[in-house]
């Protein structure tokens, strides 16, 4: 009797713990359910993403879409949103098609749906977890009442070329901090419940290394080693997905040869078996179709390739719908996977809720009072204010005394366009205030002096960039003139403001540039206003890191405040006239020259590493191996002094912990932020070791005065790496432990792992 009732308890337990959970085995059955009905062309046009228009990418058009719709073949759309469009669409699959079947709602909402935040490479520079996480949570809010439900974000592609146009929709050249980033976005937007109305579904891309384009090129050719893959470029992915992202999207390139949209290892073994990921994957924008000119195979195999590596979702190619069918007939497709993926979309569909409400989160008094909010518009200018980044202050020329006379000169000081950057997705640039604008308002009294200067843009890339519809004005002035009248107008001021950089769209997708200087005119106007020997103040707009040579050498004070979002004119005008005080710190390395690309801070020592001693080591011999500012640098209009690193303990044992301390002073004469920064060297392993990597960080406000304690926790963990079987291992030895304000810190102590 005994042991029947042992036996009954232990079967009963087994039910119990093989069983899933009830919401999950619920959802199963209403797929099944709803599988069981389904053609094989139905499951298939789940599989297919059409865009509605041609927003922020491009360059092929969907034709008929409503009619491909009606007839059950398309499972989403993007470039697409408002309560009315969303509610017309899902009404014409509530009574036009046989299933019902919501359709998915996607658009690239980067930095921001209609109210825009700084660029991604800049709300980087803020390093600050939470109020990423808090934008992202507002940026649900906001795209949800708007009748999206998904994002194409966050793009977590770490970068080491400022060439590339990208860079600007990135976090930066790290992969720890990059991986933190990813975390916080993926988080915000899916709060770990997309049934709540106000989140959205998460995309990570570009799987995998879209930032390693040679030569900087937008999706040009990738060719790196496992062990770089592992160690620096795919951690942010695995983050992302491990925080929980719901879908992720394939990259334009190749991998070990093969297409990342076709490539099995990725897709699969990497992506779902060692990783776990249990979303769908989509392709980038025709990158099915583009497999036939990387050489893989025509329509038939690039799908088969597509599908069989591990694909669920085809964005805009229409292969899945054209060619599946007949694969699967043929054998070369086995209808179980066609299936999977179908299952795959129909769970996201499930859980974001909309087989209970197709019109999830859309109400026209939802859209009324959360789009454009005064909320998320304070949201966006702190965001701006915490992303501004001062790279140079001789003799405190910032702030600026409002009484002094100012002249503000520069293509950009009357830009509307620019303060939202590229890939503003549905931001509206007309309801931008400009820095003139927020200075009028502020100092209504000043009479502040204004001249162009400059156009923004000139030669080959006037015939690209000159769109009146957009914001980018060229005149009929010749640049001459420009110049002469703005030297007239600095010549009457005792300061002048230069507010120069890039159009929106010098950065972002399909914009990759070999200069990424100032262009010839604008640098021409400097050099004038430099000969006026009056002091210039330098405020940079632009979605890139810059080579700033000529300017640092020559300029008093430079501002780097990338594309600040809808608020940003007035968060520079704070920062200017010192009512905020920057805090920013540069995620990605400022180089000299574009020669010096790529240049990133954690790299490898080499067998001869640099010297100024030896003619024989790492270097060019025309320039500085330096760069003109390094990753996670940035100034204050206060100083902060760093007293020498403490450990806890100088030995680290396998599954022990030590602490490192440094004493931080803000040594200056008001209250700042510091970015406080953790960096481990590595002296010896099985594989050479970079000479430094970013483990840590914390934010800490100082008043003036004031000093403070900031302790990390050092685990084994933080000493890991991949090593040549791409198992993640520490090794016995010795380490350096820095902390300071940015990656050239030599603020050390020596840690031994035994
Ligand atoms: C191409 C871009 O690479 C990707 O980032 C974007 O999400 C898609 N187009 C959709 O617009």
């Amino acid at each position: 009797m005994k042991r029947i009732l042992i036996v009954l308890i232990a079967a009963a337990c087994l039910t119990a713990c093989t069983k899933k959970p009830s919401k999950e085995a619920d959802m199963d059955k209403f797929i099944t359910d709803l599988m069981r009905q389904m053609t094989l062309e139905e499951r298939i046009g789940q599989m297919n993403l059409l865009t509605m228009w041609f927003d922020v990418t491009g360059p092929r058009m969907s034709k008929g879409v409503e009619k491909k719709v009606r007839d059950g073949l398309v499972g989403g759309v993007f470039n697409f949103w408002t309560p009315n469009a969303v509610r017309k669409l899902q009404d014409t699959i509530l009574t036009q098609t046989r299933l019902k079947i919501p359709l998915l709602v996607g658009y690239d909402v980067i930095h921001g749906h209609r109210t825009i935040y700084p660029i991604p490479l800049a709300l980087a520079s803020t390093w600050d977890m939470e109020l990423i996480e808090q934008i992202a949570t507002a940026v649900a809010d906001e795209a949800s009442a708007d009748g999206l439900h998904w994002t194409f974000s966050p793009m977590v592609d770490i970068v080491r070329d400022p060439r590339w146009g990208r860079v600007s929709d990135t976090a930066g050249e790290d992969t720890f901090l990059g991986s933190e980033i990813a975390k916080a976005m993926v988080r915000g937007y899916e709060q770990g419940d997309l049934s709540k109305q106000n989140t959205i579904m998460s995309c990570v891309k570009h799987f995998a290394l879209y930032g390693a384009a040679e030569g900087g090129r937008d999706y040009n050719t990738v060719d790196m080693s496992r062990i770089r893959m592992y160690n620096e470029y795919l951690p942010p992915y695995e983050a992302a997905v491990r925080a929980g992202a719901s879908s992720i999207m394939t990259s334009f390139n190749e991998i070990d040869g093969v297409p990342a949209t076709g490539n099995r290892w990725l897709l699969t073994d990497l992506l779902r078996e060692q990783w776990g990921f249990d979303g769908f994957v989509v392709a980038d924008y025709t990158s099915v179709s583009e497999m036939e000119n990387h050489g893989s195979g025509d329509k038939a195999k690039v799908t088969e390739m597509s599908i069989n590596a591990g694909l669920d979702m085809d964005m805009v190619s229409e292969y899945m719908i054209e060619e599946l069918p007949a694969l699967v007939r043929a054998g070369r497709v086995k209808e179980s996977t066609v299936n999977a993926a179908c299952r795959r979309i129909l769970e996201a569909k499930y859980k974001l809720g909309l087989f209970t409400d197709p019109y999830r989160g859309v109400s026209d008094e939802r859209a009324k009072s959360q789009i454009m909010s005064e909320d998320k518009l304070a949201l966006s200018k702190e965001a701006a204010l915490k992303s501004i980044v001062l790279l140079k202050n001789n003799r405190k020329t910032l702030p600026l005394d409002a009484s002094k006379k100012i002249a503000f000169i520069g293509p950009l000081v009357k830009n509307q366009r620019t303060l939202l950057g590229s890939s503003a997705a549905a931001g509206n640039w007309k309801q931008v205030k400009t820095l003139w604008d927020a200075l009028e308002s502020k100092y209504a009294n000043n009479k502040f002096l204004y001249a162009q200067g400059s156009h923004l843009v000139e030669n080959k890339l006037i015939q690209r960039m000159t769109d009146q519809q957009n914001g980018n004005v060229i005149d009929d002035r010749p640049a001459k003139q420009l110049i002469a009248e703005a030297v007239q107008t600095a010549e009457k001021a005792d300061i002048i403001v230069a507010v120069l950089g890039e159009a929106y769209d010098m950065s972002g997708e399909a914009a990759s540039m070999s200069n990424i200087g100032l262009l010839d005119n604008q640098k021409a106007l400097l050099k004038a206003l430099k000969d006026t020997g009056k002091p210039i103040v330098l405020v940079l707009m632009n979605g890139r890191p810059m080579t700033l040579q000529w300017e640092n050498d020559n300029i008093d004070a430079i501002l780097e405040t990338w594309h600040t979002g809808t608020r940003g004119g007035e968060a520079i005008v704070d920062i200017l006239f010192g009512d905020a005080n920057p805090s920013g710190k540069i995620t990605m390395t400022f180089p000299r020259s574009a020669g010096q690309i790529p240049i990133y801070y954690n790299h490898k020592n080499s067998g001869r590493p640099f010297s100024n001693d030896s003619k024989f080591t790492v270097k060019y011999i025309d320039i500085d191996n330096s760069p003109l500012y390094p990753f996670g640098y940035g100034l204050s209009y206060t100083q902060f002094e760093y007293s020498d690193v403490q450990l806890s303990d100088s030995t680290l044992t396998g599954k022990g912990a030590v602490t490192a301390t440094v004493t931080i002073t803000n040594t200056g004469d008001r209250t700042g932020e510091e970015i406080v920064q953790l960096y481990i060297r590595d002296l010896v392993g099985s594989i050479t070791r970079p000479v430094k990597e970013l483990k840590g960080f914390q934010k800490i406000t100082l008043n003036a005065g004031e000093s403070r304690e900031v302790t990390f926790h050092i685990t084994p963990e933080a000493l890991k790496f991949y090593n040549t079987d791409l198992k993640w291992i520490s090794e016995p030895g010795d380490f350096l432990i820095f902390i300071g304000g940015n990656s050239e810190t030599n603020n050390r102590a020596k840690l031994t792992l035994i």
